[in-house]
């Protein structure tokens, strides 16, 4: 009787978009092999953790999950328990002896293993270890069940050759491998044409797509022709390839989002060459003043690292001279956490934890306020805000993006004639910015718009 039942899914994901975006194809594989979504895991017969181990912090969340989970199982023992992502590729067989309950591994290039999974538990089943190094993964049309509409995002490359050497992604998502462009071209026209008005294209390191002729500028160029994708923006850019193709199509396709993500690091070129970037903040700098004359206004935000091996208080202040002098949109800061297996772990110099702690402390508080600043000047300018639906602290007002990637949270339209046009996700409203805080602006509708 049990079998015959739709065996329902539960996915708890760690990390960045791209596994959130892993997770969208784990749940589209599953529901073409005939099982539900349990959206709050109630109920769930599978348990997938997606996970992340970029920085120890994400790893130990999972840790504690699974030891949760485990629990679970004893009380139900036909729950089965799949571990998918960075960890699962990174741990294979020694997280199976760890936790012997766990039923199957599947590492982020062999997602494509689930297709193997029956719904209920036969011998036919897959295997329990899926994590062999899978450059067919570019070839690979898995389906993604997305919620976010009308935002999607669209794999270009897997994996990264870069070999940064605090990072453990070369090592657990495998070479890079880029998609060929009819089939990244077949997958947006079908968002298009599904009603999806906004793609994000992803890869570790996207602008170093290339795909026969094909480079990245051409990639967005072929996109820009779409019709019914309104916007286009794309993560995660390598400041070495951004290419002067790459800074001229910002400035002129008229799709892709005033706005680029750009990792600096580190402001310090010692730093800088013991993480391997293969750039200095010169050059950088420099690509960032060719970016705002060619995209005046253009949002840059960055990732920096804390702590790395070897830095000391002058290398750390030329991060925060950097910040200052660049003026960020905003950043994501991280302390410096050795990774098994990547070339810093073993760095001498490793910084006392309270100094990286420090450290970290001085760059954010030196960001909120830069960010502050830059989100106070737009205060009384007209934004277009393409709208997500209501916003996440009042359900009684909207939220929406800046071409910019700035969130603006405003009241339904106050015509009322207009209010249900002009409240649909996906609908494109200008607005005018009335307030700003560090997380999202306040916006309103405005009488010279005809309201
Ligand atoms: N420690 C701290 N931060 C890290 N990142 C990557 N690896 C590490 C690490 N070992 C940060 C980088 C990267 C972002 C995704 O995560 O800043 O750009
Ligand atoms: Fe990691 Fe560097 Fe590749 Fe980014 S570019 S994924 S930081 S190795």
């Amino acid at each position: 009787m049990d079998g015959e039942k739709k065996k329902k899914f539960y996915i708890h994901t760690f990390g960045c978009q791209m596994n959130f975006h892993d997770s969208e194809k784990i749940a589209g594989l599953l529901s073409e092999k005939g099982f539900s979504e349990a959206p709050d895991g109630e109920g769930a017969d599978l348990v997938i953790f997606n996970t992340c181990s970029i920085r120890e912090k994400a790893d130990q969340k999972f840790l504690s999950e699974l030891g949760r989970i485990r629990k679970l199982k004893r009380q139900k023992p036909g729950l089965r328990i799949a571990v998918a992502g960075c960890v699962a590729q990174q741990m294979g067989q020694e997280l199976l002896k760890k936790a012997p309950y766990v039923d199957y591994i599947i590492g982020p290039q062999n997602l494509h293993a689930l297709m193997g999974i029956s719904p209920v538990r036969t011998t036919e089943d897959m295997p329990r270890l899926s994590i062999a190094e899978n450059p067919e993964l570019a070839s690979m049309e898995l389906p993604a069940a997305r919620k976010k509409k009308p935002f999607a995002w669209v794999s270009i490359m897997y994996g990264c050759d870069n070999f940064c050497t605090y990072c453990i992604v070369p090592h657990t998502r495998g070479r890079e491998v880029c998609r060929p462009w009819e089939s990244i071209r077949r997958e947006a026209e079908g968002l298009a044409a599904e009603g999806f008005k906004e793609i994000t294209f992803l890869g570790q390191n996207v602008n170093s797509y290339r795909s026969g002729e094909l480079d990245f500028p051409g990639l967005l160029e072929q996109a820009d022709l779409i019709d019914g994708i309104e916007r286009i923006r794309f993560v995660t850019s390598h400041p070495r390839d951004l290419s002067e193709g790459l800074i001229r199509a910002i400035g002129t396709l008229g799709k892709l989002c005033e706005h680029i993500h750009l990792p600096l690091q580190s402001g310090s070129d010692t730093i800088l060459a013991r993480m391997n970037r293969r750039y200095s903040f010169a050059d950088y700098r420099d690509k960032i003043e060719k970016l705002r004359r060619q995209a005046p206004g253009i949002a840059i935000t960055t990732d920096i690292i804390a702590g790395f091996p070897g830095e000391t208080d002058n290398d750390h202040e030329a991060t925060m001279d950097a910040l200052k002098e660049i003026e960020y949109d905003g950043i994501f800061a991280f302390i410096y956490s050795p990774r098994p297996g990547t070339a810093a772990s073993i760095f001498e110099g490793q910084v006392p934890d309270s100094i990286r702690k420090r450290r970290l402390n001085e760059i954010l508080a030196l960001q909120n306020d830069i960010t502050a600043r830059k989100n106070m000047s737009l205060v009384g300018t007209v934004q277009e805000v393409m709208i997500e639906g209501q916003s996440e602290k009042n359900a009684a007002r909207l939220s929406g993006r800046t071409r910019t990637n700035k969130i603006v949270n405003f009241d339904p339209c106050p015509d009322s004639r207009k209010r249900i046009e002009k409240s649909a996700p996906g609908k494109v409203v200008n607005l005018k910015i009335i307030r700003a805080g560090l997380h999202s602006l306040d916006g309103r509708f405005f009488t010279e718009d005809g309201i």
